[in-house]
């Protein structure tokens, strides 16, 4: 979370910032800020998000071919235009930004203020600032030097850029735990959190790892180690257009990127699934098929949409692959001190590839000897990285705050992983590995049918945009579907939603149905259909309102049902690929009618890279 962006070279620096950080505004917008370096160093920043930053500078000088600039998603201190981002230091010679969290600011700022320092913010960024600054005075230093000693004593996550007025045309920038590209043109460098800031000036970047600091001017890129070793920057060429960046007609990047499905998923599955030979290719699995299919557990390891992704993939690899899967939160799983084995292979699950728990998670786990498989979305992002092996899930940037398009791909790289695993096994036969591959193949198609017509879901979403709470239910494979459906309502249009294994409902939730809350039933045909349909009677006996996903041509939930919105037939494992896009729908058609910014809703942030 927080969007950084910095520019050096011969282009004015202001606008190339500005709209990089618009690109980044996903990152985080409860603030935005610029610092330009011109003979002087100038600090301009707002609270709000940075169309107000925008405005509040016009007809003001912004010239400076150097600067960086910043979007926030506040930790330290609440959103206002004192918090906000670049910093300056207390002699007003260094302004900074940050990405991350430093967890011991206290003792530093404690140490600071007996020294006399007063801080501005209540920001743990401007301590480290003023903690470089204090250094650097003591040592009559170097900034890089004073930068160097200072990250030695923080403990933390960071992507740090800072500019110095007596140091013309050059950004100094370190990363720990936070993601920093670098872009390199023709006598300019662009710096940003990811590759959308620099992708329409070039295609060339350098992904900076943990504990280097890169030291950029126009003409010239040094990274080196924290201990002042010079390292050679691998330069990349980025596989990304910018149309896949812009809204190209939609009037939402979540609409764009539901829309977006069907060839995602067939991008997703293009030259590795070959239904006619009855082949997948993916050289990750394959690389290490005799550690995946000897593995004594799975551990699916992620965060939110994610999270859904990896109880997915406890139903697909458990029956496929006979693999006893567990399915963890990041956020729990690091600090649990976990049982980890010889044997075990954990699956990190991840659409940016930078979720700070995820992250630490699979360290923490790479400590302990496991064997790491990625299922990441981001290209060359930290999770991709760090794992021994993986499979990206080739949706394209997702800009839009709530995932969508990201899930259809993670299940679609699930599905194939846990095919190609158990087919290797021979925990499934051939007749059932021709279905499913078959199957799979005809998932685009199936999807673009639910896209053709969305009239009926947005009858629905008018229908019920009112209602205080929703009910999400569903049974095996679409009990993640329900957990899913009921996040993004949550997300989107703020409505209290829950999902429930439909059976469990019985438990507890039951009690709170009455004539006024919505019930969502995932109710495609499948093994527990018998089953489910009884569970839409309880409902009904209480006067409960039910919605239902129901397989086409299917005449008895839709009997029951209040309103339904449908989907083609498909096999129960792959039918979460279908059955998710019309409560995708549901939510983004409800949020618009309230009004809400659904790419960028209140509190929330795409790339959550602290903990
Ligand atoms: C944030 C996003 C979610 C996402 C989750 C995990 O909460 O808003 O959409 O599912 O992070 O992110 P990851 O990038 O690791 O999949």
């Amino acid at each position: 979370m927080c969007g950084i962006v910095g520019y050096t070279g011969p282009r004015e620096a202001y606008p190339v910032i500005l709209k990089g950080l618009k690109r980044l505004e996903y990152r985080g917008y409860d603030s935005s800020g610029v610092a330009l370096l011109n003979g002087e160093l100038k600090v301009y920043k707002k609270k709000g998000k940075v169309s107000e930053l925008e405005e509040s500078v016009v007809g003001k000088n912004m010239h400076a071919f150097t600067g960086i600039g910043h979007t926030r998603w506040a930790t330290h201190g609440e959103p206002s235009d004192r918090n906000a981002h670049p910093h300056l230091s207390a002699s007003g010679q260094i302004a900074m930004i940050h990405n991350g969290i430093i967890e011991n600011y206290a003792s530093i700022k404690r140490e600071l203020i007996n020294k006399g320092y007063h801080f501005n913010s209540d920001t743990d960024t401007e301590v480290l600032l003023n903690f470089i600054e204090d250094i650097k005075k003591n040592n009559n230093g170097t900034l890089e030097e004073a930068l160097r000693i200072a990250l030695k004593r923080i403990v933390g996550a960071y992507c740090i850029l800072l500019i110095e007025k007596d140091n013309p045309e050059t950004i100094i920038a370190a990363r720990k735990g936070s993601p920093l590209v670098i872009g390199i043109g023709k006598g300019e460098h662009f710096l940003a959190s990811d590759a959308s800031p620099i992708i329409e000036y070039t295609k060339e970047v350098v992904y900076v790892n943990d504990y280097e600091i890169a030291i950029v001017k126009p003409d010239e890129l040094i990274l080196k180690n924290l201990g002042n070793e010079k390292q050679t920057p691998f330069i990349q060429k980025l596989d990304m257009e910018l149309a896949a960046i812009e809204k190209g007609g939609y009037d939402h990047f979540m609409l764009k990127e539901i829309n977006e499905q069907p060839d995602t998923i067939f991008d997703c599955l293009r030259g590795r699934l070959h239904a006619e030979a009855g082949t997948i290719t993916m050289s990750g699995v394959q690389n290490n098929i005799q550690a995946l299919t000897t593995a004594q557990r799975m551990v699916m390891v992620a965060c939110g949409t994610s999270w859904h992704a990896g109880l997915l993939a406890e139903y697909m690899f458990e029956e496929l692959c006979r693999i006893p899967v567990e399915v963890e939160y990041a956020s729990e799983f690091r600090y649990r001190n976990p049982v980890i084995k010889p044997g075990d292979v954990i699956i990190a699950i991840s659409q940016s590839g930078e979720t700070a728990d995820t992250l630490v998670a699979l360290e923490n786990a790479k400590q302990q000897g496991a064997f790491i498989f990625g299922v990441v979305n981001a290209v060359g992002s930290s999770i991709a990285r760090m794992s021994d092996a993986g499979a990206y899930s080739h949706a394209g940037p997702e800009i839009g705050v709530a995932s969508t398009k990201a899930f259809t791909g993670q299940l679609a790289v699930l599905a194939m992983m846990a095919l190609k695993i158990g087919y290797a096994k021979g925990t499934l036969d051939e007749k059932r590995y021709r279905e499913l591959i078959k199957g799979l193949e005809e998932i685009p198609e199936k999807v673009k049918q639910v896209l053709n017509d969305t009239s009926a879901i947005e009858a629905i979403a008018e229908k019920y945009k009112d209602a205080h709470d929703f009910l999400y239910l569903g049974r095996g494979y679409n009990f993640p579907v329900a957990l899913e459906g009921a996040l993004k309502l949550k997300e989107i249009s703020y409505i209290h939603a829950e999902g429930y294994p439909a059976a469990e409902m019985k438990h507890g939730p039951i009690a709170l149905v009455d004539d006024k809350l919505p019930v969502v039933f995932v109710a495609t045909k499948d093994r527990y259909y018998e089953k489910i349909v009884s569970n839409v009677q309880e409902i009904k006996a209480r006067k409960g309102r039910v919605i239902a996903v129901a397989t086409e041509g299917d005449t008895v939930i839709p009997g029951m049902a209040d309103d339904v919105m449908y989907v083609p037939d498909a096999d129960e494992i792959l039918a979460p690929l279908l059955s998710v896009i019309p409560l995708q729908l549901l939510s983004y058609y409800i949020g618009i009618s309230k009004g809400l910014d659904v790419d960028k809703p209140r509190n929330l942030a795409k790339s959550v890279t602290v903990e």
